[in-house]
């Protein structure tokens, strides 16, 4: 069974302009989340994850703006909205904001204040959402804590965020997210601040609670262990573009795309000799502003075969199929083995 697509983002172009110019952060992104389903986005610093992630709610802000693209909600069904040709401060998109989508930022702090107790938060963001009374509403602040894994939530309702660890101001970060009743979630680096046993905890809790409620899950790390631990399927990012997207296993065991196979190969591996040198990628990500002609990624290439890619940019990726956008995958051009 083809589980429904819950959100189709096609051709999405974001552009930032300043007196310095202008700056291509998304450049014709494509993809599709799907429910009960969880892609993970990759990509070093600066390729776009949070502008993605930021343009889907349309919580770019100026000078930024999307300049191209469609991001279908609920694609092919009656309901269908283009959220792109939204107001993003219409009553539709702030209904869309939390109810059918939800954000979980790597601070907690971001979407939490110090001034209110975390009761006063949860019950805020559920009748922001439901038309409750107040009693459901903390009845339901109660449910959420305990799904998130907070324990005594009767009594955590009074804690203010800062009397909370690391780990239970991510819980609660979540349970903010998910207070809305979103079928769609987006997750952005929720893990990157934690140490590594809370780490593992978190990633536990959004696949337990992402398999309970059929959540299309949007999962964006720059880590590829937390990849391999919690994807379906990956879309590679670099300089604003979708350079590979592949099922998981795929993109650990056959990469298509250089950059990709680049990525693995700055992987620690603990099958590596000890103190053994990393492999890394050569030079930096160019500042979007500066983007090279041609492939944006043939600068840092090791695999570059000419002309072509210094001239000449491949063709993106077709959203739902494996595939990568080099010309090394080109028909007839695969390398050789
Ligand atoms: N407010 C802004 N003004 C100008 N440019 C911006 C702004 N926000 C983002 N950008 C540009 O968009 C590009 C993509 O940024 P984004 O935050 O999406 O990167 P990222 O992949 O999330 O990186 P990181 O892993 O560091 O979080 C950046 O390189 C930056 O040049
Ligand atoms: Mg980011």
């Amino acid at each position: 069974m083809v589980e429904r697509v819950a959100l189709a983002i096609r051709d999405l172009a974001v552009q930032f302009e300043s007196e310095q110019g202008v700056v291509r952060a998304l450049d014709g992104v494509s993809f599709d989340l799907h429910a009960g389903r969880t892609l993970g986005i990759v990509g070093e610093s600066g390729c776009g994850k949070s502008v993605t992630a930021r343009s889907i709610l349309r919580l770019v802000d100026r000078p930024g703006r999307i300049t191209a693209g469609r991001m279908l909600l609920d694609p092919g069904a009656e309901g269908e909205v283009d959220l792109a040709a939204l107001d993003p401060e219409s009553r539709r998109m702030r209904g869309v904001r939390g109810g059918r989508i939800g954000l979980i930022f790597q601070e907690p702090m971001t979407a939490l204040s110090v001034h209110y107790t975390i009761g006063n938060q949860i019950i805020e963001a559920v009748r922001q959402h439901a038309d409750c009374s107040a009693a459901e509403a903390r009845n339901r602040a109660v449910d959420l804590l305990r799904d998130v894994g907070i324990p005594r939530p009767e009594t955590r309702l009074r804690a203010y965020p800062f009397e909370l660890s690391g780990g239970l101001r991510q819980r609660v970060g979540i349970a903010m997210a998910l207070a809305g009743d979103p079928d769609i979630v987006i997750a952005d680096e929720p893990t990157t601040a934690l140490d590594v046993t809370t780490q593992a905890q978190i990633l536990d809790l959004l696949r337990r609670l992402q398999a309970e409620k059929q959540i299309a899950l949007m999962l964006i790390t720059h880590d590829m262990g937390v990849i391999a631990e919690m994807a379906d399927e990956v879309a590679v990012m670099y300089l604003g573009r979708i350079v590979e997207f592949a099922p998981v296993a795929d993109v650990f065991s056959a990469p298509r795309h250089p950059y990709a196979r680049a990525l693995l190969r700055a992987v620690p591996s603990i099958l590596a000799a000890p103190r053994q040198r990393l492999s890394t990628i050569g030079g930096a990500v160019p500042h979007p502003g500066s983007r090279p002609s041609g492939c944006p990624f043939h600068p840092r290439c090791a695999e570059i075969i000419g002309d072509i890619c210094r001239q000449q940019i491949p063709a993106p990726v077709e959203p739902g199929r494996a595939g990568a956008s080099c010309f090394l995958t080109e028909p007839g051009r695969e390398r050789a083995a």
